[in-house]
């Protein structure tokens, strides 16, 4: 099955502005009804539809991310779906007219709720937020998409964890096949639940195998959807496995069409990645670890609470691109994480954001100049450090 045949119409512009020479990364830009995204591209984790510390405000002036992410399995249960419909979907309901891509929940639900059952119908899950109990399936999961509205859209899946028996990840993989074809069939009855159209992405998964992983990515090739997103890595497998597995799904899936790797993952990751073919990329990483302390530089991460930062009176980063860089020092940060105070973990964040939106625009900076991989080889190195 195809989905061009399922939902008969195209509706995402991608095109491929230039390919590196000596790797497999690319420059592309893709244009929905909320804008143009420049790729490689990070999208910032906005969960619940916030991105956590930082006003949509500062979100667009600072960081100028062209698309956030958000997840279907936390809106479903806070707000709900039905406040969603009411506010006129998530655009709307946040403040955020740039472009949003869902998470289907198939990873969520796997990773939050502590008590869940997977069937050939669907997940029945326990809601972490009270206890309830729901059930998932690629049904309603694709009608809870259309209802909170975001511009790109995700096939309900399996994430498999690390490790995982092989016998487990084909069974896995075909359930996950299967169940897009269902995806697939229900959207096409299910009509747009606004004034925009959404596009349609479809995961690959198959664990750490190389054969399934071939299998899959030729399945979800043939379909024919707009663009095209890895799932199942980053769940713990060394960093050498998760790039052999990038490299023999981009292989095979199509090159006129965006590439979404999900869940990843730290600078480093985001750089081998590109070199393999991904156009895009999400990770909690930055915010997440800002909330911690951690911060990531272009010379390596520091954590701020460290006493070796209490007297040290310079620009948090020197080569940064957001205000707070420059207005505040490490010795105030660390203060702040000393004293527990919201603003040190606000700082961090945006701090954070920045930087992973500067590198990726960097990375494409350096595809269009034709000098991605020296330039990588650099950054590879000097982003390893712990100051
Ligand atoms: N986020 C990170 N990995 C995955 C995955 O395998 N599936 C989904 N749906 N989301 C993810």
């Amino acid at each position: 099955m195809t989905i061009f045949a399922a939902l008969n119409r195209f509706f995402l512009k991608f095109t491929l502005q230039h390919s590196d020479t000596r790797t497999k990364a690319r420059a592309a830009e893709l244009i929905t009804d909320h804008g143009k995204i420049e790729t490689p591209i990070f999208m910032p984790v906005g969960t619940v539809a916030s991105v956590k510390g930082v006003h949509q405000r500062e979100l667009k002036e600072e960081i100028n991310p062209d698309i956030i992410l958000g997840n279907t399995y936390h809106l479903y249960l806070r707000p709900k779906t039905e406040i969603l419909k009411q506010a006129g979907g998530l655009h709307k309901f946040m403040n955020w007219d740039r472009n949003i891509l869902t998470d289907s929940g198939g990873y969520q639900v796997y990773s939050l709720s502590d008590n869940r059952k997977i069937k050939e119908e669907g997940v029945k899950f326990k809601s972490h937020i009270d206890g309830s109990y729901h059930v998932f399936t690629p049904e309603n999961v694709m009608e809870i998409q259309r209802v909170i509205g975001a511009d790109i859209i995700m096939a309900f899946d399996e994430c498999t964890p690390y490790p995982c028996d092989y016998n487990y990840a084909k069974r896995s993989m075909h359930m996950t096949h299967r169940w897009l074809e269902r995806c697939i069939r229900h959207l096409e009855k299910t009509p747009f639940a606004y004034d925009y159209e959404q596009t349609f992405f479809p995961i690959v998964q198959g664990s750490t195998y190389k054969d399934l992983r071939r299998q899959s990515a030729e399945y979800i090739a043939g379909v024919g959807a707009e663009g095209n997103a890895i799932g199942g890595l980053s769940v713990g497998e060394p960093a050498e496995e998760m790039y052999a597995m990038t490299e023999v799904v981009c292989e095979i899936l199509p090159e006129d069409k965006p590439r979404y790797l999900m869940g990843v993952g730290t600078p480093i990751n985001i750089l081998e990645n590109i070199a393999l073919g991904i156009d895009m990329f999400d990770c909690v990483m930055p915010t997440r670890n800002a909330r911690n302390g951690m911060l990531f530089t272009a010379h390596g991460t520091i954590n701020i609470k460290n006493k070796k930062w209490e007297d040290d009176f310079s620009p948090l980063d020197e080569m940064g691109t957001t205000f707070v860089d420059h207005e505040y020092s490490k010795a105030y940060l660390r203060h702040l994480f000393a004293a527990n105070e919201y603003l040190g973990k606000q700082i961090a964040t945006i701090h954070n954001l920045g930087f992973y939106l500067w590198l990726v625009r960097e990375a494409r900076r350096h595809i269009l100049a034709g000098d991605f991989y020296e330039w990588k080889s650099v950054m590879v190195k000097q982003m390893d450090k712990r100051l």
